[in-house]
């Protein structure tokens, strides 16, 4: 099946610019709005455990705010289930945190991490929050992820993107995101992606949605934020028109 392809933007990095210096500028919640007029089907915000970036406040706000659904990237801790609970986001990505790291590493390790995690995605499910869980790009943690009955998966493409010309990296995720829809699982792919390293996997016709920060907020300095997602939807829909039109040919 060939699905409408939907963009998530992440705006983490316009509060890293923010935090800096202390102070409001530049909102985080702006941002997010423009982007919705830029093309963002969401908005996706990771409240780290040690707020370096997104603040508990902004959450609040992009809750009550903006006009697209929240994806709320999160640890599996009883405070950001707490956080999730109240604020009741459409989306709820677990992802693995570490203080040290600089960014989210590596995915999830749902076959290991399932008595960890189980309850979690269980709280979020009853609460009506669609949950989604980081993974590397290997059928195994599809197939825990869907024991642990969550609806969704987000694949992992930071090794895909550091290693663009190895076709391996790509293979794996072409092989896992065909395997999400083989057991049933809505899948998601994002890290690292680029102008450079969208097309790909955009045009994997079994992803439906695709998150991306980093490389849109940077981009946004040369050209604005504005362009920046213009830019990136109209590669993703390319690639994807591509694809259908391959399919139906
Ligand atoms: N998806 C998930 C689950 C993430 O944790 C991140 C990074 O916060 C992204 C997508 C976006 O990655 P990037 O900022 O590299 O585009």
């Amino acid at each position: 099946m060939n699905h409408h392809l939907r963009l998530g933007v992440n705006i983490d990095h316009v509060a890293t610019i923010r935090n800096a210096r202390g102070g409001s500028h530049p909102d985080p919640v702006r941002a997010a709005k423009l982007a919705v007029r830029a093309g963002a089907d969401g908005i996706t915000a990771h409240l780290r455990e040690d707020r370096r970036h997104i603040s508990d406040d902004d959450i609040s706000r992009l809750s009550h705010e903006i006009t697209v659904p929240l994806n709320l990237e999160m640890a599996a801790t009883p405070e950001m289930l707490e956080i999730a609970l109240r604020h009741k986001p459409h989306a709820a990505c677990i992802v693995p945190e570490k203080r040290e790291e600089r960014t989210t590493e590596g995915g999830l390790d749902a076959v290991t991490g399932r008595q960890h995690l189980a309850p979690y995605v269980e709280a979020l499910g009853e609460a009506g929050i669609r949950t989604s869980l980081f993974v590397e790009p290997e059928p195994a943690q599809l197939d825990a992820a869907l024991a642990l009955g969550a609806p969704v998966v987000e694949l992992h493409t930071g090794a895909y993107c550091e290693a663009a010309n190895d076709a391996r990296q790509f293979e794996r995720i072409l092989t896992a995101a065909t395997h999400a829809e083989n057991i049933g699982l809505e899948c998601h792919a994002g890290h690292g992606l680029s102008f450079d390293t969208v097309g790909p996997v955009a045009a994997i016709p079994t992803i439906v949605e695709l998150n991306i920060g980093h490389f849109l907020i940077g981009e946004a300095i040369f050209g604005g934020l504005e362009s920046s997602i213009k830019r990136m939807r109209a590669l993703m829909d390319k690639a994807r028109a591509e694809t259908s039109g391959q399919r139906i040919a």
